[in-house]
């Protein structure tokens, strides 16, 4: 089995991670006693790439209950947990001498140019296989296909040294480097691809935008938008994964200090809400009205990113969005503020401006938190290099939450695979019905009691008693 992973001697660490965390995953773990006799992904080829951590762990180990055929990438290069990737990859039945699990390729602290290599080892598959199922989030494997498949047409790909942009650069290396081995290599593999889930707002807006410009080449469901993802992974995941970060890198009391958040979507409320929860002053800055509104009647100061920044003590941003603090925004922060994005892409702080500001300098406390020294003399902490600081400084969303994205995770790829003559290629959510199981099941870890309607008042509502019991444009 070829994977690559930091230390294998770390399996056992986390084997014991992993069984914690299935206690706490009752959604995937219903899907393997649902599913593990039938295996309706039987055949499955299924190239993931999604943060590498223990969580992720549980979700392999089911996709490969249910019959799956699997090889995994991280989506970030700070996000993987490495005694996770070594136990995935050492499986159930192996040994570190004789590892019998999932080819991994990951590892926390990847260089951009290694990223994209193990973007690529789970894309193409030895013993001229290809995969048929993409697991993505964020969009980056989805990515690497598309553009391969858009230079193949044209017949060429553009030099790295045509771009500045450093991701860019490392991505064309390997679509060039693939282009000289095989000119139809990505067109084959699409073709291939019976479709993608995608776990993150930010990978869904790239692909409805491929989907709008008619470049989508194969069907996608669009895991985030199901209510019991973006909903709770979103909102209660950050409120729980932004301060363990924070506390992290740099054990500084929250309490009492001014904390901005850049945006008040299904993340911000989260983050919001867990700052407020250690007592800090929470202000929020929106660009959409609604949202706006939203923060202003939950009680949090609206205002702009100028009019505060000079008196915040953490910033984070959590927008999606691109250019969300400039250097010059940043060259007038506090002495000591810290500054994190918890948003997808590492594009919202722009830190290529920051290191390009005439004298500053930057100073590496620990991994992922490093001091910047401003040319006024203030510092600002920086976390994870502005990429998402509750992966790269902590371990993400804990488990419980994580069962319901990832139980959604299940459904999608059972959907497309067994189900494909049903989607044409476009974007699609999973049905109401699917989502309101993967409530159900989280419903009795928590003691909860469901009340049950009688048959008159479903009739009342013009529902059925046993669900669906909203309309797909009601919005919790
Ligand atoms: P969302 O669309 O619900 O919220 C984003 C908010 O930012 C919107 O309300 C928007 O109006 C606002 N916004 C956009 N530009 C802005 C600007 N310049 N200034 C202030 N506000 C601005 O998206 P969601 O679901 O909250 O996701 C946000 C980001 O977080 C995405 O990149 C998503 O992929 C990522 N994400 C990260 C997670 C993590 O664990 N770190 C978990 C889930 C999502």
């Amino acid at each position: 089995m070829d994977f690559s992973v930091a230390d294998l001697s770390l399996a056992g660490a986390g084997r014991e991670q992993i069984s914690l965390a299935e206690h706490e995953m009752p959604g995937l773990m219903a899907m393997r006693e649902r599913y593990g006799a039938t295996k309706p992904l039987a055949g499955a080829r299924i190239a993931g790439s999604l943060h590498m951590t223990v969580q992720t762990a549980v979700l392999i180990e089911t996709l490969v209950d249910l019959g799956a055929d699997v090889r995994w990438a991280s989506c970030n290069i700070f996000s993987t947990q490495d005694e996770a990737a070594a136990a995935v990859v050492v499986g159930r039945g192996g040994t570190v001498d004789a590892p019998a699990g999932v080819p991994v390729f990951a590892w926390k602290g990847e260089t951009l140019a290694e990223y994209w290599d193990c973007a690529e080892q789970i894309l193409v598959w030895p013993g001229g296989e290809d995969p048929n199922m993409i697991l993505d989030d964020g969009g980056d494997a989805t990515l690497l296909l598309h553009l391969g498949v858009e230079y193949e047409k044209a017949g060429a790909v553009p030099s790295p040294d045509s771009t500045d942009n450093a991701e860019l650069k490392e991505l064309l290396r390997v679509l060039g480097r693939s282009f000289e081995a095989d000119q139809q290599r990505w067109t084959r593999i699409a073709g291939a691809i019976k479709g993608v889930t995608e776990e993150t707002t930010t990978g869904v807006l790239r692909l409805y935008e491929r989907f709008r410009e008619g470049s989508l080449q194969f069907p996608a469901i669009n895991v985030n938008d199901a209510v019991t993802k973006s909903k709770f992974d979103n909102k209660y995941g950050c409120r729980h994964s932004l301060i363990d970060g924070i506390n992290r890198a740099t054990d500084v009391l929250i309490g009492g200090k001014v904390a901005v958040i850049c945006g008040y979507g299904d993340v911000g409320k989260g983050c919001a809400d867990s700052l407020r929860g250690q007592g800090a002053r929470v202000i929020v800055t929106e660009i959409d009205p609604i949202c706006a509104l939203q923060a202003a009647m939950d009680g949090y100061q609206v205002a702009r990113l100028d009019s505060v920044i000079e008196s915040a003590d953490i910033i984070v941003t959590a927008t999606g969005n691109k250019d969300v603090i400039t250097a010059e925004q940043i060259g007038r922060m506090k002495h000591q503020a810290i500054l994190g994005n918890i948003g997808h892409f590492d594009n919202e702080i722009d830190m290529a401006g920051l290191a390009a500001t005439p004298g500053v300098t930057r100073t590496n406390v620990k991994p992922q938190v490093d001091r910047w020294t401003l040319p006024n003399g203030h510092d600002v902490i920086v976390l994870s290099e502005g990429r998402l600081l509750n992966l790269g400084n902590a371990t993400g969303h804990p488990s419980f939450v994580m069962s319901n994205s990832f139980t959604n995770q299940v459904l999608a790829q059972i959907e497309l695979f067994t189900r494909t003559a049903d989607y044409p290629v476009g974007v699609y959510t999973l049905p109401k019905h699917l989502d309101e199981e993967v409530a159900r099941l989280h419903l009795d870890a928590l003691g909860v009691e469901l009340t049950e309607l009688t048959a008159a008042q479903a009739d009342y509502l013009g529902v059925a008693v046993e669900g669906p019991y909203k309309s797909d444009h009601y919005r919790y």
